[in-house]
């Protein structure tokens, strides 16, 4: 089960990078939802733009899909700087970084993705660069080891992590803008379906549209997925054309029902059911008996199909009522907890 792709994956999967660079927002007013933090981006660009320095380092925190990404490349051209993109595990040495920051040109925004996977040398000698843009570079060995200072131009960094509880402190408060992501609404994911049908030229009407949207846990890269799939259903079926008939045919077909849930979803939800009573069950656990990753786990309970408890996560009535399993299944001990 675990080596299919899940087509409501959050995280990118291969070949999806192009479709992805196609559909990015490019300046901040095409960029749907996450008002506040748009709002905020807003000022914080207008005010170094006027004092014509760079932005504040930046760090976003959120699950896969929601726009990390996507903000770094828009802060890049609303500030019209250069991007330049790594990522934390790529970042082995403290010489991989030097070779990319005494490449910078002022003004240019600096993106590392996955931050909190970074090695702990590279992400000490990034908190001299974030703080006085200096990089300490140690020549030779022993007492005749020397430590230079390297001038930086200055720059924004921008970090992305899925795990924001991984980032060391003294990292995270070097971040002049720290901000958090959330999953989307349905009216928002409804815009972005229809932006996205825009540029892809498919023609699709308001309730192919809302139900693409309901589907798509709350992400926009699945919103971005289930389009182009159900578009090729349309294809064959209404000459191109989504309507709610072909969208929820297609969805049904890939295994997405109604509540964006796949088969991956409903089998956790029976497991804990069935082999857990229901919960609780930690989350250790459950990763280890169906080898789930904690993404699918946290859909799952912001969708109210799960919930957290002291002792550990339990299965919710919801979902005894989306799977269709009689409620005199639950054990007493799952009873108390409702
Ligand atoms: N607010 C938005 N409005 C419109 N489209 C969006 C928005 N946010 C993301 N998208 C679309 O979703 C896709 C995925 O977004 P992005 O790559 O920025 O996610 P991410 O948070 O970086 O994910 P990961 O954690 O996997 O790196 C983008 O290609 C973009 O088209
Ligand atoms: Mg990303």
């Amino acid at each position: 089960m675990q080596e299919e792709q899940r087509i409501v994956e959050a995280e990118e999967i291969t070949p999806e990078e192009k479709l992805e660079n196609s559909l990015r927002p490019q300046y901040l007013d095409d960029f749907i939802g996450q008002q506040k933090l748009k709002d905020n981006l807003k000022v914080f660009i207008e005010a170094a733009k006027k004092r014509g320095e760079p932005l504040d380092h930046c760090l976003f925190y959120a699950p896969p899909g929601l726009g990390k990404t996507t903000l770094a490349h828009i802060i890049a051209k609303e500030m019209g700087g250069n991007l330049r993109t790594t990522s934390g595990p790529v970042l082995e040495r403290v010489g991989d970084l030097a070779a990319i920051l005494t490449n910078l040109s002022e003004g240019d925004v600096f993106f590392i993705d996955e931050i909190h996977r970074m090695n702990h040398l590279v992400e000490e000698s990034l908190y001299p660069v974030m703080e006085d843009c200096e990089l300490d570079i140690i020549i030779g060995q022993g007492p005749s080891a020397k430590t230079i200072k390297l001038p930086i131009p200055k720059f924004t960094l921008v970090g992305a992590t899925t795990r924001a509880g991984m980032l060391s402190s003294p990292l995270r408060d070097r971040f002049g803008i720290i901000e958090h992501l959330n999953y989307y609404n349905q009216n928002e994911l409804m815009k972005i379906v229809k932006r996205s049908s825009a540029i892809i030229n498919v023609e699709i009407d308001e309730e192919g549209t809302a139900e693409i949207a309901k589907r798509s846990r709350g992400t926009p890269r699945i919103v971005n997925r289930l389009l182009k799939r159900v578009r090729d259903f349309a294809e064959i079926k209404t000459g191109g054309k989504i309507n709610k008939v072909v969208a929820m045919e297609a969805l049904e077909a890939l295994g997405v029902d109604e509540a964006g849930l796949d088969k991956m979803d409903r089998f956790l939800l029976h497991t804990v059911i069935e082999k857990f009573s229901g919960g609780p069950v930690g989350i250790e656990t459950i990763a280890v008996a169906l080898s789930e990753d904690a993404d699918t786990v946290a859909y799952l309970i912001q969708s109210g199909f799960m919930a957290r408890t002291p002792r550990g996560r339990v299965v919710t009535e919801l979902a005894y009522k989306h799977l269709n399993i009689h409620l005199s299944k639950k054990t007493n001990n799952q009873k108390e907890l409702f």
